[in-house]
């Protein structure tokens, strides 16, 4: 459109000292509009609190700010109907949006970019979007750790295996293995509200890097956007992208504990395990073979980390090197932060779907919780509380009984009595008290520990908020 362009047909929003136009491919790999226009809100609303700071110190008229901000509201409008016309010429968002504002209302729209560069502008426009993320990510992570403490509270006297090296270990309650991940979920939401609390500093006003010789009212323009303060340093303001490292980290960190709780959920689904049904809702079917049922929301879940680990890996590598201040290759830096946050939002969505629908399969959870002779430390723990042995003989005479349990092909509890004393003669009708895995789960009461009533006052505690 040859009334946007300036002398020489070079670009009407930089394009004084130009005569030519950028070639073709200078504009692709220019451009961001193609992506940072999800930001439009966000730059409008920044928008709108610089203008109002303008007017308020006096640096553009009453007439001005009413103007822009009329006009800015229009162009939400249009943008959220779907009938603004995103120009690929025009680079990015902010140019698109002030471009238009300036067909609107003439050159008022001019105005709006004083005492601010677009360097400031980006910065302020994305820490409100990644800010916004982190408290949708806590939301999130809010409902899935109720989905867990609902499974936790009906399933706290619930006995299942507990592993280790995927070996059945020692009995545990389904209660104190969904209580696991409310721990991690919890500490996953917290690292967004710290990431959140320290990204709370407005980088607007910094302008291009040195901060602006006009009187601008920087506290003003960050309470209008709900930020705690402004940012302390120009350069720092423009130059910085830790907060959506941050955002990131937290991200995988939390993809994670995603992963593996999704992998459970794969394993425990198995027809091997049947430790768990999950609901049709979050399975599907297999085209060729009518019995599956195969489990993957979980396995989707399970892989999303693989691209929001890899965005942090992006915009890490992005930003090592980069010399003061801004510089054109942080541009780069929306894309893999708006797709982990896509991917983050779906995985934790379909966690607490899948979560909240799932069946813990009591009688085969039990069941397998016997086997691997799971009581064994129990008995150990029996013969040095009530015979005085040393730990490391009782797991010795243990092992020997273990021993004697597989040889016959039984489990401890179903060895004689006789059995049990041709290994230690000390041993009495009693031990059989401890050998079964209710007794097993019952003991362990320890603080953090599997026994029913400690899960059941932790999840109180966890509904508590605490
Ligand atoms: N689209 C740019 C970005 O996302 C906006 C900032 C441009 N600043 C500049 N000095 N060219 O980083």
């Amino acid at each position: 459109m040859a009334d946007d362009k300036g002398a020489g047909g070079s670009n009407s929003m930089w394009g004084g000292r130009f005569a030519d136009r950028p070639d073709a491919i200078m504009e692709e790999i220019n451009a961001s509009i193609g992506f940072d226009r999800r930001l439009a809100a966000q730059d409008i609303r920044g928008s709108q609190a610089h203008a109002a700071m303008l007017a308020d110190v006096g640096i553009i008229s009453e007439e001005d700010r009413r103007a822009i901000s009329q006009g800015l509201d229009e162009i939400g409008g249009e943008i959220e109907r779907g009938d603004f016309a995103f120009r690929r010429d025009l680079e990015d968002i902010h140019m698109n949006i002030e471009s238009r504002l300036r067909e609107q209302i003439g050159d008022a729209a001019g105005r709006l970019h004083t005492a601010r560069s677009r360097n400031d502008q980006v910065a302020t426009d994305f820490r409100l979007w990644v800010k916004e993320q982190c408290a949708e990510a806590e939301a999130a992570l809010g409902r899935l750790v109720n989905a867990l403490l609902d499974q936790a509270e009906a399933g706290a006297g619930t006995v299942m295996p507990g592993f280790t090296h995927l070996q059945v270990a020692q009995p545990v309650t389904w209660g104190h293995h969904m209580l696991a991940y409310v721990e991690m979920f919890r500490r996953d939401a917290a690292r967004f509200a710290d990431a959140r609390a320290r990204m709370d500093e407005c980088p607007l006003g910094a302008a291009a890097l040195a901060g602006t010789g006009f009187p601008i009212d920087r506290e003003a323009t960050a309470h209008a956007l709900g930020f705690a303060r402004p940012t302390a340093n120009s350069i720092d303001s423009v130059s910085s992208r830790d907060f959506a490292l941050e955002f990131l980290s937290a991200a995988s960190i939390c993809a994670t504990h995603l992963s593996r709780l999704s992998e459970e959920i794969v394993i425990w689904s198995s027809a091997q395990f049947a430790f768990v049904t999950l609901s049709d809702k979050f399975t599907t079917g297999s085209s060729i073979m009518p019995q599956k049922k195969n489990p993957d929301a979980a396995e989707l879940t399970r892989a999303k980390v693989g691209r929001i680990l890899g965005s942090l890996v992006t915009l890490m590598t992005v930003m090592k090197g980069l010399p003061l201040a801004y510089s054109k290759d942080m541009q780069e830096d929306k894309e893999p932060v708006f797709d982990a946050a896509d991917a983050l939002a779906l995985a934790l969505a379909a966690m607490a779907g899948m979560v909240a629908d799932m069946r813990p399969n009591a009688d085969r959870l039990r069941e397998a919780a016997a086997q691997g002779f799971s009581t064994a430390t129990d008995l150990a723990d029996w013969l040095v509380r009530e015979l005085g042995m040393p730990f490391r003989d009782a797991h010795h005479v243990t092992g020997a009984l273990v021993k004697a349990a597989e040889d016959r092909g039984v489990d401890l509890d179903a060895l004689s009595l006789a059995e049990m004393q041709a290994v230690e003669p000390r041993i009495t009708e009693a031990v059989f008290d401890v050998l079964s895995v209710e007794a097993s789960v019952r003991s362990r009461t320890s603080h953090g520990g599997t026994a029913p009533a400690r899960v059941a006052e932790m999840v109180a505690l966890r509904r508590s908020g605490d």
